[in-house]
């Protein structure tokens, strides 16, 4: 059967590593992310490599520029292999509007990213002048009125996104199975992530960085 639930972050600008991971994981139990440490060493090059090997795409570039911008770039991937495509809600109304169009036009489904999971209650207060809840609530609101269709958000902010956007899809990164100390600061386990409404969830370094990385994400699969 195949579960497309975890999308593992493949992190490297190296394509032998990229190789390697790609032999290593089964297309059957993973989507891949390419981000932009992938994207902006391999290039447009990363998409064959990776769907050759039968793995849908999660191209999580973080669009976020001035509406007709972001349009042509995404209507330049016409052609590749993606999936699902993000940009950041906080690019406004037009530009997520101009980014769904062109995303459409190209047959992948639009991801708008609300707060990155690094951020804690003290970062999002100096950038955005109030609390998580009040600007994670203003960019699903966002999100919904453009017709987006899903989000990124920490596991922490599922609860309200369940309310206000029922019906959008639901990627959650920062999943950790124990408090590993990184960069990552608003972090939950996997099984504890699905409950509360995620539907797929992204997870890199703890997949990536383990001897087995495949075994790895069976073990996720079976504490699920
Ligand atoms: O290695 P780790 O599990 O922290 O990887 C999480 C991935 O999810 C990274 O590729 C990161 O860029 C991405 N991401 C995130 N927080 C967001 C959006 C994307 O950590 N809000």
């Amino acid at each position: 059967m195949i579960n497309n639930k975890i999308i593992v972050a493949i992190d490297t600008p190296e394509e032998e590593r990229l190789s390697e991971l790609l032999n290593d994981l089964n297309p059957d139990l993973c989507m891949i992310k390419i981000g932009s440490i992938l994207f902006n060493s391999l290039g447009r090059r990363s998409f064959d490599l990776v769907a050759n090997k039968g793995f849908n795409i999660f191209f999580d570039i973080k669009f976020h520029d001035i509406p007709n911008t972001v349009a042509h770039s995404i209507l330049s991937f016409k052609g590749y292999p993606i999936n699902l495509l993000t940009v950041h809600i906080s690019g406004g109304m037009s530009m997520l509007t101009r980014a769904r169009e062109a995303a459409h036009a190209i047959k992948s489904k639009v991801i708008g990213v609300s707060l990155l999971t690094s951020l804690d209650q003290k970062d999002v207060e100096k950038v955005f002048f109030n609390d998580i809840r009040k600007v994670a609530d203003n960019l699903f609101d966002l999100a919904k009125e453009a017709n987006m269709d899903g989000i990124v958000c920490s596991a922490h902010e599922l609860k309200y996104a369940r309310t206000n956007i029922p019906n959008l899809l639901k990627i959650v990164p920062g999943i950790r199975l124990s408090s590993d100390n990184d960069d990552q600061k608003r972090v939950m386990s996997p099984g504890e992530a699905l409950k509360l409404g995620a539907n797929h969830l992204v997870i890199g370094r703890p997949i990536t960085e383990s001897k087995h990385p495949n075994a790895e994400l069976e073990k996720i699969y079976e504490t699920l």
